[in-house]
C-alpha cells in the first residue's frame, strides 16, 4: 500500500498531526470549493482529537457554516446510546462548535438498518447533486482484527461495488451497523487513518508493508482514488512496522 505515514512519540504530538492534517485539508476545500466535507469515524481513538478541534484556537481558525460532517459508519442504535458514534461525536466536538445541525448529516442508527442505508445514500447524492460526489476528507480507525468503519472481515458490504452505503454487524456482538463502502471511502480526496496503541501494531504493521499479502484485513482495501492513505499513529503502534 502506498501511505503516507506520520509517527507521534506522544499523544500530544498524535492529537497535533491529526488536527494539522484535517485543518489543513480543510483550508484547502474551502479555498477551492468553498465548503469541507468531513467524514468521522466511530470507537474511542478519535475523541481527543473531536476535543481539539473544538478548541478556541480552532474554532477561531474556520466559518464553521461551510463544515459539513458526515460518518463513516453507525452502531445501529438511538443517537443517544452510548455507543451512538454521532453521541460521541457531538459531545466531544459537534456542540462546542456553531455547525449549523443542517449540516450534520446523521446516520440513522435507530431504524431499520436497511432502510437506514438507503436514506443515507440518498442524503449523500442529494449533498452532492451539483458537487463533484467525491468526500473532501474521511477518517477511519482499524480494528485489531483489520476492519475499518464497519467493514469487518468476511461481511458483504466489503463486496459492494455500486452503492455508497450498506450494511454489517460485528463479528463479536452480533450488533448490526450501517457502513461506508469502499467505493465511497477509495472515491474520497484525502483518507485518514487515526490509529494508537501496541495492540494495533501487529495489524498495522502488516497493513502497510505487506498491502497485497493475505490476512486480506479489509483496511487494506482502502487505497485512494487520488492520494494514498495518510496513516497518523503513535510509535506503540508503529511498533513492528518496516518504514
Ligand atoms: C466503530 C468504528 C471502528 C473503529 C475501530 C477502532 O464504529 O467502532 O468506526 O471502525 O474505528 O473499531 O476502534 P477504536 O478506535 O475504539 O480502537
Amino acid at each position: 500500500m502506498r501511505a503516507n505515514i506520520q509517527v507521534a512519540a506522544t499523544e500530544e504530538e498524535w492529537i497535533h498531526l491529526a488536527v494539522k492534517t484535517i485543518t489543513n485539508q480543510a483550508t484547502q476545500a474551502i479555498q477551492n470549493r468553498g465548503f469541507f466535507s468531513l467524514v468521522l469515524s466511530g470507537g474511542n481513538t478519535p475523541k481527543p482529537v473531536y476535543q481539539a478541534l473544538a478548541s478556541d484556537y480552532i474554532q477561531a481558525m474556520f466559518d464553521w457554516s461551510k463544515w459539513f460532517i458526515f460518518w463513516g459508519d453507525e452502531r445501529c442504535v438511538p443517537p443517544n446510546d452510548d455507543e451512538s458514534n454521532f453521541r460521541m461525536a457531538k459531545l466531544a466536538f459537534l456542540d462546542q462548535t456553531t455547525i449549523p445541525q443542517k449540516n450534520i448529516h446523521r446516520m440513522m442508527g435507530e431504524i431499520d438498518p436497511i432502510n437506514a442505508a438507503q436514506l443515507y445514500e440518498e442524503e449523500i447524492n442529494k449533498f452532492f447533486l451539483k458537487k463533484e460526489k467525491r468526500f473532501d476528507t474521511i477518517l477511519l480507525g482499524v480494528g485489531n482484527d483489520g476492519h475499518t468503519a464497519s467493514l469487518f472481515p468476511g461481511v458483504n458490504a466489503l463486496q459492494e461495488k455500486k452503492h455508497w452505503v450498506s450494511i454489517s454487524q460485528h463479528p463479536d456482538s452480533g450488533m448490526k451497523r450501517i457502513t461506508l463502502t469502499y467505493p465511497a471511502i477509495n472515491q474520497s480526496r484525502n483518507i485518514i487513518f487515526l490509529v494508537k496503541g501496541s495492540e494495533k501494531s501487529n495489524v498495522i504493521a502488516d497493513i502497510i508493508n505487506n498491502p497485497n499479502n493475505d490476512p486480506h484485513y479489509p483496511a487494506k482495501g482502502i487505497t485512494g482514488k487520488e492520494n494514498p492513505p495518510e496513516w497518523i499513529i503513535d510509535t506503540a503502534a508503529a511498533g513492528k512496522l518496516k518504514i
